[in-house]
Order: structure tokens, then C-alpha cells, then sequence
């Protein structure tokens, strides 16, 4: 019995495909506001226990460590991507796929994405090991994304695992033995590699 309700709450865990936004995961902010010539850059993300709002946070004042201005929010908050003239758009990656709010967001705006150099980012476990193999499955998390607006690049990140900060549903997880050998707790994120993609994708824009 015990075992059957585990099994539906990971069905359900699979299926929710999102939840809801926290101050940890729906956090903005806005750098470089006083450089009003330069370019103005969104990024947009989807976070569900906040490594990648943080990881956005971070891309968005590195932008602005590079001359250009940029706006960093979560896609449930984003009604229009005009005025910008580049979109960084990111994914926390959970059971093998992107949030869905995100992959929504990219649809949604499709026609104006297409018009605008667009690149995307993840963060994941599977980047702990920066392995051609691992680089190969985490590059595929992000085709829903890529087969709708073809990006400029793609920013593949190591991510965090803490238990204590995973929403309903997915907590529910952490109950099986299983999951947490997949799944190991820590903090994996390396800035420098943000940071280094950052400054290679500023000369797209
Ligand atoms: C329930 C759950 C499922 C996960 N599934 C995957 C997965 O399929 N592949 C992967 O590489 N990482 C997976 N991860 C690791 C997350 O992608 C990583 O913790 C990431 O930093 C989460 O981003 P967020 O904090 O913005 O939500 C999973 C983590 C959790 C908690």
C-alpha cells in the first residue's frame, strides 16, 4: 500500500511538470540600467527550487559587467519580449525535462524569438561531470526549446541538490532510497564556467 503511494506521487511528481513560484524561484532584478546606450538583454528563466533563478541573477549582472543592460526574470512574469535586443532563456531540468513554463514561454513568443539572437541555458546534475557523454544528454534537455528558435549558443551548468529546498511534488521523492543514489545532495554550481560562457555569448548579442 505504502509502496503504491509513492509509486502515484512520483507519477505525479513526473507530470506536474512545474510549481509554484517562491521568492527563491521567482526572484528579478534588473543590471547596467544607467548604461541606457548599450544593448538591453532579458533573461528569462524557469526555477523550481532556485539554483537557476540564482544562476540568472548571475548571468544578468556579468551582462552588465560586459557593458550591457539586462533584466532578469522569471517566464511566468514575462507578458512581452519587445524593447529587448537579445533573450537569455534558462531551465532547472527535473526528470529529464526543461520546466514547462519555460518550454511554454518559448512557443508562446516564438515569432518575436525568431527575430532576436536567442541562447539558452540549464542547470543540472547530470553537468556535475563535465563529460563529453553527460554534455551530449544535457545538450538534448533543451531540444524542445531548440526546436522552435534555433539558438546562438547554449550554456550547459552544474546545478544544486538540497532536499530540504525541493517543492510539493517533488519532494515526495526524496523518500526513495533510489532517488537519492540518482540524485545526491550538493552544491555542484562552478561560476567560472558561468561566467566564462557569459563572456563568450555577450559577442552574439
Ligand atoms: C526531483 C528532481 C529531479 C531531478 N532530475 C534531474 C534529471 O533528470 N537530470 C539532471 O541532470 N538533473 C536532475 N535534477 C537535478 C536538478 O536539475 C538540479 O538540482 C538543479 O540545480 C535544479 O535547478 P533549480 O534549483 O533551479 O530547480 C533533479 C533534481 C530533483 C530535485
Amino acid at each position: 500500500m505504502k509502496e503504491n503511494i509513492i509509486v502515484l506521487a512520483v507519477i505525479f511528481a513526473v507530470i506536474a511538470g512545474g510549481c509554484s513560484e517562491n521568492k527563491k524561484t521567482g526572484v528579478e532584478a534588473s543590471f547596467g540600467e544607467g548604461n541606457m546606450m548599450a544593448k538591453k538583454i532579458l533573461v528569462a528563466y524557469g526555477s523550481v527550487s532556485g539554483s537557476t533563478a540564482e544562476t540568472a541573477v548571475f548571468i544578468g549582472k556579468r551582462l552588465s559587467e560586459k557593458g550591457l543592460q539586462a533584466d532578469v526574470k522569471p517566464v511566468e512574469k514575462i507578458k512581452s519580449i519587445e524593447g529587448y535586443d537579445g533573450v537569455i532563456i534558462g531551465s532547472s531540468i527535473m526528470m529529464g525535462k526543461m520546466k514547462q513554463s519555460v518550454v511554454k514561454f518559448v512557443e508562446a513568443k516564438k515569432d518575436a524569438l525568431l527575430k532576436k539572437p536567442v541562447a539558452f541555458f540549464l542547470v543540472c546534475l547530470t553537468m556535475k561531470d563535465d563529460t563529453p557523454e553527460n554534455r551530449k544528454i544535457a545538450s538534448g534537455y533543451l531540444d524542445p526549446a531548440k526546436a522552435v528558435v534555433k539558438p546562438v549558443g547554449e550554456g550547459l551548468f552544474p546545478g544544486r541538490v538540497n532536499y530540504k529546498t525541493i517543492p510539493f511534488p517533488f519532494n515526495i521523492l526524496t523518500l526513495l532510497p533510489a532517488f537519492k543514489k540518482a540524485v545526491p545532495e550538493g552544491d555542484y554550481r562552478d561560476w567560472k564556467k558561468v561566467e566564462k560562457w557569459v563572456d563568450e555569448i555577450t559577442t552574439k548579442f
